[in-house]
């Protein structure tokens, strides 16, 4: 089999590329689709867990961003600006780099995982904490985008939907066909507008013959869509969703109503108990990502699952990132000793 080389190699026929955009690569996607068992169980159905943090960066946003750093190389650009809860400003800053782009971030002061924030460090981006939120942080991007010549990488540029629609490739590709049942998180709305562009370009291209249901999940304290109207003081532990006004809404709410799916909203102790289950079975996402598994199991106890169905649960971002949370919510911790055999054995003998 042939060497994998990244998204523009392998769907560059499904991608808006030149012959002059730029051959981008760190060899993202073609993550893992993995079968679980015991949510399999619990649901009543057969479950896929999407490992999107097997990504170059960590999570699914290499997708979106190797096309849109790639089309401002093409179009001239040499600096990319972007506003982020932590794993767009990891995946661009990291893009950037390999492109020779300057990269300039704004993030929430305080609210950004640990992880992403040393990605950012070490990819050598320019970092700006503000002191607000995401949603504030977006508008003050927009607001350069105007007065810089600096091109913007946040999912209002289409060149990242068109890159984030190779993840609903990658599963139908995976699985031979659509699952029945799509679920993610919502933060900002675009995974969720890309995936479902994504199906619907494969359905149209005849790759497939239907799309599934798709299931939106966001955080309860930032659940605008839910809602029906901004949250101006978006909270949620799940840090990469806490957005109150999701710029791609209209979007998410289409492909919702379309698909014959919805967007609900799960607390943050729904969120953290998928969190400890996923990893449990060996699985580690970053709490936003448990989301969608959070948002299945409700499903499934509303009875809105059929028996014997294909669902997908899209884990957006690599446990790794968020080392706070981890260690917070586990409930193993170190136990020291002396470095002897009788001081060792003696706790092993407690666990037989
Ligand atoms: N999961 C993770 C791990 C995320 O980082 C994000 C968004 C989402 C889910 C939601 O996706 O915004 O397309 O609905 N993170 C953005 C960021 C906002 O700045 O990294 P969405």
């Amino acid at each position: 089999t042939e060497r994998w080389s990244g998204l523009l190699h392998h769907y560059g026929e499904w991608l808006p590329l030149t012959e002059r955009t730029p051959r981008l690569s760190l060899c993202e996607g073609n993550t893992p689709l993995i079968f679980s068992e015991r949510l399999s169980e619990r649901v009543n159905a057969s479950v896929y867990l999407k490992y999107e943090g097997a990504n170059p960066t960590g999570s699914f946003k290499d997708r979106g961003m190797v096309l849109a750093v790639a089309k401002a190389k093409e179009e001239g650009s040499n600096t990319v600006i972007c506003a982020s809860t932590g794993n767009t400003s990891a995946s661009a800053a990291a893009y950037a780099a390999r492109a020779g782009m300057r990269a300039i971030i704004l993030i929430p002061d305080g609210y950004v995982a640990l992880g992403k924030l040393a990605q950012a460090m070490m990819y050598g981006a320019h970092i700006i904490a503000i002191r607000g939120n995401f949603d504030e942080a977006l508008q003050l991007v927009r607001d350069m985008s105007d007065r810089f010549p600096i091109t913007v990488v946040n999912s209002i540029n289409p060149y990242r939907l068109d890159g984030q629609q190779t993840a609903a490739f990658e599963v139908c590709d995976a699985l031979g066909a659509p699952p029945d049942v799509l679920c993610i998180p919502v933060g900002n709305a675009g995974n969720i507008s890309a995936y479902w562009k994504g199906f619907q370009a494969y359905q149209r291209g005849g790759k497939t013959d239907r799309s599934p249901r798709m299931f939106g999940f966001e955080a309860e304290g930032a659940a605008a869509i839910v809602k029906g109207h901004p949250i101006e003081h978006p909270e949620t532990f799940a840090t990469a969703i806490r957005i109150g006004k999701p710029a791609s809404a209209h979007l998410a709410v289409a492909a919702a109503r379309d698909s014959g799916g919805a967007i609900r909203s799960v607390t943050d102790e729904q969120i953290a108990q998928a969190y400890r289950w996923i990893a449990s079975e060996g699985v580690l996402a970053e709490p936003a990502s448990a989301a969608s598994v959070a948002g299945l199991m409700c499903l499934a106890d509303a009875g809105e699952i059929e028996r014997g169905q294909t669902v997908v649960c899209v884990l957006t971002g690599n446990g790794l990132k968020d080392p706070d949370s981890a260690m917070k919510h586990s409930d193993s911790a170190a136990q020291v000793v002396d470095a002897t055999a009788d001081a060792v054995a003696q706790l092993l003998e407690g666990m037989q």
